[in-house]
């Protein structure tokens, strides 16, 4: 088929998808270290949930739902945004089906061709093509143990005034255990983007999937709930702390904005049904006990792959994440992430090496000696036999 009559976005695509692969369909012998996947015993049991929806609330689980979702879940989700310190009616939520479907939303709403937004380096890998779909200009801002550099942040947008150009238009960032540093951000350096972002006039994307699979340390407050001009757009999900298959998440924003970004949301409103079995579990007592079980289980894991890594990848540089499903590890100067991930894969060992999470996608400039280990879908067992393995491709690729 000739490209030109393709939209640009669309030409510059791969006609070959590849199969997607599935942890599930592996064999006990492959270790998922790339997975982020719910470890399957905390995928609740939602069936007394379903069934009400399918009985008592049949009228409306099987009708269309209204677009910006179902006003009883809107009502309890702003509920639980304000005891986290936000200041929301339902009318500031909009229900889409995951957060990756609002960043979608959000671009749609604020990008044209050629805008710069700004993103970590590195950052979360999927956000990376759906921005590039927009066609925008990627500026990457370092981050250290406490997220994203504000300092330097705040040099590169001085240059770009200087230099005539256009500001960014949004800010993406994950504050609660970053994917894929795990880094969180402390509140003064929160304080600090949102007054430089308000300050320049620039949007912020909180993304915070990971916000409530906290095992330790205080709670931060989101940057939404440092927001008091309605610059920051809010994205939540059930994805890590209920199920990813339930394809529900939200948007936290000022009204006028939810209002335009209900209009361009095209899919006939997110599934009712859905959206009810989640209510009903939200508000039954299942819900806390569940979110204690998610936090017990993957405190445990987080706590076997650090203590595997420090004995047997002692070279290894690691931040230890009070939350989150993952671990980035920095490895000496000289070895090559890409090199180790493919070792580590011939010895059944899947992992994502550090270059896929910078938006400047493997060009000279990306740092190659990182690598992201996820302990959500690995077992205890399958953490300790995954990182000895992975140490022996280590000590295959480092010499
Ligand atoms: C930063 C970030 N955002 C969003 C998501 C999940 O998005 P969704 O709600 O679309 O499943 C993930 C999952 O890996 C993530 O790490």
């Amino acid at each position: 088929m000739s490209e030109i009559r393709l939209a640009r976005r669309a030409a510059k695509l791969s006609t070959n998808f590849p199969a997607p692969h599935f942890p599930s369909e592996l064999g006990p012998d492959v270790i998922p270290f790339d997975s982020g996947f719910a470890a399957p015993q905390l995928l609740p049991d939602l069936t007394e949930f379903a069934h009400a929806a399918l009985n008592t609330h049949r009228a409306e689980t099987l009708q269309y739902s209204p677009t910006h979702g179902q006003p009883e879940l809107r009502g309890w989700l702003a509920g639980l945004m304000n005891e986290d310190g936000c200041a929301l009616t339902p009318d500031h939520l909009l229900i889409v089906n995951g957060a990756k479907h609002g960043l979608e939303l959000i671009c749609k709403l604020l990008l044209d061709e050629g805008d710069a937004i700004v993103v970590t380096a590195p950052t979360y890998f999927t956000a990376i093509p759906i921005f590039r779909s927009f066609g925008v200009e990627f500026i990457e801002i370092g981050q250290d143990d406490d997220g994203i550099d504000i300092a330097a942040l705040e040099v590169v947008l001085a240059q770009r005034v200087a230099q005539g150009q256009a500001l960014p238009k949004l800010i993406y960032n994950v504050a609660d255990f970053h994917n894929p540093t795990g880094a969180t951000m402390p509140i003064e350096r929160r304080k600090a983007l949102i007054d430089l972002a308000e300050r320049l006039g620039i949007f912020v994307v909180e993304d915070t999937p990971y916000r409530r699979v906290r095992f330790e340390g205080e709670t931060i407050a989101s940057l939404k709930a440092l927001d008091l001009t309605g610059n920051v757009f809010h994205l939540g999900t059930f994805s890590k702390l209920v199920a990813p298959g339930l394809r529900i998440g939200w948007v936290a924003a000022d009204t006028a904005l939810i209002a335009r970004l209900i209009q361009l949301k095209a899919d006939g409103g997110s599934s009712p049904l859905v959206q009810r079995i989640i209510y009903e579990f939200g508000r039954s007592p299942a819900f806390a006990a569940h979110i204690e079980r998610v936090q017990s289980v993957y405190r445990e894991r987080r706590d076997r792959i650090v203590a595997a890594v420090r004995r047997e990848l002692p070279d290894a540089v690691l931040a230890v994440p009070e939350g989150g499903y993952y671990v980035w590890l920095t490895l000496p100067a000289q070895v090559d992430g890409d090199a180790l991930a493919a070792d580590a894969a011939a010895r059944g060992v899947n992992l994502i090496p550090g270059s896929k999470f910078f938006a400047s996608g493997g060009d000279t400039t990306t740092p190659r000696n990182h690598i992201r280990l996820s302990y959500s879908y690995a077992t205890p067992e399958q953490i300790d036999e995954g990182v000895r393995r992975l140490a022996i491709s280590y000590r295959t690729i480092a010499g």
